[in-house]
């Protein structure tokens, strides 16, 4: 068990809808996240939402507010987790959006990074095929991804008049797939994983400063 407040955690839903079952779950992660003694950074997806990404801009004016903003809470946080919706049964576009953006600021802030993915969904496989399709950015990003998922199949029905998860099973696996998330976050501030390198992916040039983060 860490120490009170000693580990940071990023938490956000990634649905931009007001009423999002995604942001119910999310609330839910946090409640047991504080339980456990982690200090919760809770931020909105409008927070971090920003235009299509352009090189262009990029180059001419630099980054958006929303992707700069996702950076600096990534940075200061020991893990990050993300609830979110499946959309044909990918990521939304949003979110690969704020990805990509946030991906182009040095340091590069995935790498290295504890996260925990969860989504919500009505369907029965609870959004769970977007959760995959996250993955693959983020591991390619060298963000170490928790092997357990969450995913809340017919969200819309499974929420009890207080927020809680109304099946009381299905309760207990969500706060010990949060704790063992954090259990292993918190082994690895004191035994940092020998992974340090995370390289600009093939095909970029090799001589552009700041492309390439090496050990
Ligand atoms: C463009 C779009 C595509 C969707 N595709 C899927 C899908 O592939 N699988 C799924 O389970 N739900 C899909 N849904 C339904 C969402 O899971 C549902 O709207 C959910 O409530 C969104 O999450 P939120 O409540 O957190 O906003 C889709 C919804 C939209 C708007």
């Amino acid at each position: 068990m860490p120490k009170p407040g000693a580990l940071r955690v990023l938490l956000f839903s990634a649905s931009l809808r007001t009423d999002s079952l995604n942001t119910r779950l999310a609330r839910l992660a946090r409640s047991v996240l504080e339980t456990a003694w982690a200090t919760v950074d809770w931020a909105t997806m409008n927070e971090f939402d920003g235009p299509s990404y352009n090189q262009d801009v990029e180059t001419g004016s630099g980054f958006p507010h929303g992707p700069r903003e996702m950076h600096r809470r990534l940075e200061v946080c020991n893990a990050f987790v993300i609830a979110t919706p499946e959309y044909n049964a990918s990521m939304p576009g949003h979110l690969k959006n704020a990805i990509d953006w946030v991906s182009r600021i040095r340091p590069q802030p995935f790498n290295a990074r504890h996260g925990l993915l969860m989504s919500a969904s009505p369907s029965m496989a609870g959004g769970n095929r977007g959760l995959w399709s996250l993955r693959i950015p983020l591991e390619h990003l060298g963000a170490r991804v928790f092997p357990d998922m969450f995913s809340l199949a017919q969200a819309h029905k499974a929420f009890g008049d207080g927020g809680q998860l109304a099946e009381k099973q299905l309760a207990t696996r969500f706060e010990e797939n949060l704790r063992a998330f954090l259990d292993l976050v918190e082994a690895a501030t004191h035994y940092p994983c020998i992974k340090k390198a995370w390289v600009e992916f093939l095909g970029e040039p090799g001589d552009t400063v700041g492309r390439v983060e090496a050990a």
